[in-house]
């Protein structure tokens, strides 16, 4: 990655291990990265990879093994450092639409007397105006992923970690939701770190993906989605370099499971593996 001084994430040597004897599962290992400030970061591995332990240890949920990694925060005391957004959209059930982002702002330092204004113009930008005193059962799939995305974005976070957000979406919601994402993203230009199995939303939605190998997972290769911004999810896809980069991605990731279901078949599962159910039975994504 680039040696500029705008860096605003620098991991180092970063491992993860969980357990330890019999039941030690490295989850990830040697992961050095450094990542721009504004810069829209995709990641994809196999599954059990460590994806998502990378982000809960750099969201402060887990604790690193070995390495370390710092953020340039600037001006914590005004502005949200992080928010989250998982696969699940996570809303509270008893909360509106209006509730749940009211509740993410009252939490932030962003003054309560533009929270009316925040949330009404969050809300119209997605289109649940209509919607706004509904509770989360009252809503669609994609719907409700819309008010997570919102909730995550309407205290203007500085970094953003997400975690197969779409995963449960349609193809069409799936790309309502990047267009969305994008257009959210292009006027916040805040950092996001996004991991997916899906090989097309990475280059569709990222600067660079990172492709990780099998357990324990490592960065085997970046590939730099220089596409010009903003984007358009439909053009983006008449662009001949679109294609030979998912190719290019999809060719190092089919290697990275091969070796993992190899691995899995040879017994070194993860101690969570059940009569073939495992998750990283999850093939390729594209
Ligand atoms: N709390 C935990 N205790 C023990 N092992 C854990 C724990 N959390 C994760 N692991 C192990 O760490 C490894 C990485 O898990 P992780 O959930 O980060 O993978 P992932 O890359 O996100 O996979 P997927 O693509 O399926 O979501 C797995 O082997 C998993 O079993
Ligand atoms: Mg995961």
């Amino acid at each position: 990655m680039s040696d500029s001084d705008d860096r605003f994430l620098r991991i180092a040597k970063l491992g993860k291990r969980f357990g330890d004897g019999q039941n030690l599962v490295q989850a990830f290992e040697d992961l050095d990265l450094d990542v721009h400030k504004g810069e829209f970061l995709c990641l994809v591995g196999p599954s059990g990879c460590g994806k998502t332990t990378l982000l809960r240890t750099l969201a402060g949920v887990e604790k690193a093994s070995t390495g370390n990694f710092s953020v340039d925060w600037s001006d914590k005391d005004k502005t949200t450092p992080l928010s989250m957004v998982f696969q699940q959209p996570g809303l509270y059930p008893w909360m509106s639409v209006e509730g749940n982002l009211r509740f993410v702002l009252n939490a932030s330092p962003i003054e309560t007397e533009r929270h009316d204004e925040i949330i009404a113009s969050f809300i119209e930008r997605v289109g649940l105006t209509k919607f706004r005193s509904f509770h989360p059962h009252q809503l669609s799939g994609g719907m409700k992923q819309r008010v997570s995305l919102i909730r995550a974005f309407c205290v203007y976070p500085q970094l953003l970690l997400m975690d197969e957000p779409f995963v449960f979406l349609d193809y069409q919601n799936r790309m309502i939701l990047h267009q969305l994402l994008l257009e959210l993203w292009q006027d916040q230009r805040q950092t996001i770190i996004f991991v997916t199995h899906n090989i097309n939303e990475a280059v569709t939605l990222g600067d660079r993906v990172m492709v990780m190998t099998a357990s324990p997972g490592r960065f085997k290769r970046e590939v730099v989605c220089d596409f010009p911004r903003p984007r358009d999810v439909v053009e983006l896809r008449k662009n001949a370099d679109f294609g030979q980069t998912v190719v290019e991605i999809t060719e190092d990731l089919k290697e990275e499971i091969e070796r993992a279901q190899a691995m899995e078949i040879a017994g070194r599962a993860d101690p969570f593996h059940i009569d073939g159910a495992s998750p990283r039975a999850r093939g390729l994504d594209v």
